[in-house]
């Protein structure tokens, strides 16, 4: 087995709410390979946004470790986190927004316009380079997100329910796009989703978390049955398809309804 790129262990994450203690995580164990796209189902509250965070560093754990193996003499940012809700700066146009994280790598303004120009025209954004946020539909909005991470060309990608505010056609649209521009760079990934189809049609491997505190329930290997590069369609239409979808539904239906029971 190649050597991972991010390796968790025994990971737990307990949070005070005045003087309840909120275990959010316990115990997660978890190799994500080079290269891989991996997914992650849960009930709301398992504490999948808790895990990306303490993986992007923008929380800690309560114990355990997180190791990320760099590539050696690397300069590129270790991580790039794409969120639910809009995570672009409204003052910025599109193309100053998609080379933020360039910007803060030193490199000048000719430069960093031509790196994300490629980028810009992958995700559709072509001749709304000089759009303000607030001049674009929320779709297009993720996809300047979006092409920020991939700009940035980070070690590991985080994306938390990046698409869950758009509607379903364009949502549709999005997905693909991002499956072609993944393929391409075949970068390390970290996808939280509510979708069951989005996890299947994207993923190389999707992790199902148990209810709160967050656990690993099962991880099942979808790369072995879609090899890349993928066609959604033809995806969707396998029977393969439809068996991965009970699969994980099944397991996700007993964490969902355990987890409704805890919050009433
Ligand atoms: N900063 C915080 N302070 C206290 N509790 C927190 C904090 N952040 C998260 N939690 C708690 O940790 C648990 C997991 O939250 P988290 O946001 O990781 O869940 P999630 O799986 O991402 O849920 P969703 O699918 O709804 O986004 C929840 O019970 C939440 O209340
Ligand atoms: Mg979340």
């Amino acid at each position: 087995m190649v050597e991972p790129k991010l390796r968790l262990r025994d990971l737990n994450r307990r949070f005070m709410l005045r003087d309840r203690a909120v275990d959010a995580l316990a115990g997660i164990s978890l190799d994500v390979a080079p290269g891989e796209f991996l997914s992650i189902v849960g009930p709301s509250g398992c504490g999948k946004t808790t895990m990306l965070r303490i993986v992007a560093g923008l929380e800690t754990a309560t114990s355990g470790t997180v190791e990320i193996m760099r590539e050696p003499g690397s300069t590129r940012p270790l991580n790039a986190m794409v969120f639910q809700q809009e995570s672009v700066f409204p003052w910025k146009n599109v193309r100053d927004n998609a080379a933020f994280g360039l910007k803060a790598r030193g490199f000048g303004k000719r430069e960093r316009y031509e790196m994300v120009q490629p980028i810009l025209d992958k995700v559709g954004l072509r001749g709304f380079e000089d759009a303000l946020p607030h001049q674009l539909s929320g779709g297009m909005k993720q996809r300047v997100a979006i092409a920020r991470a991939f700009a940035n060309d980070p070690e590991i990608m985080l994306m938390d329910e990046p698409f869950a505010a758009l509607d379903e056609q364009t949502k549709l649209i999005l997905q693909a796009e991002l499956l072609r521009i993944w393929e391409e760079s075949r970068k390390t990934v970290m996808y939280v989703t509510h979708s069951i189809d989005e996890a299947i049609t994207l993923s190389d491997r999707v992790l199902v978390m148990s209810a709160r505190p967050g656990r690993v329930k099962e991880i099942i290997d979808i790369k072995s049955a879609f090899p890349r590069p993928r066609d959604i369609a033809a995806v969707k239409s396998s029977p393969k398809y439809g068996e991965f979808f009970g699969r994980i539904w099944s397991l996700l239906r007993d964490e969902v309804m355990a987890a409704s029971l805890v919050s009433a």
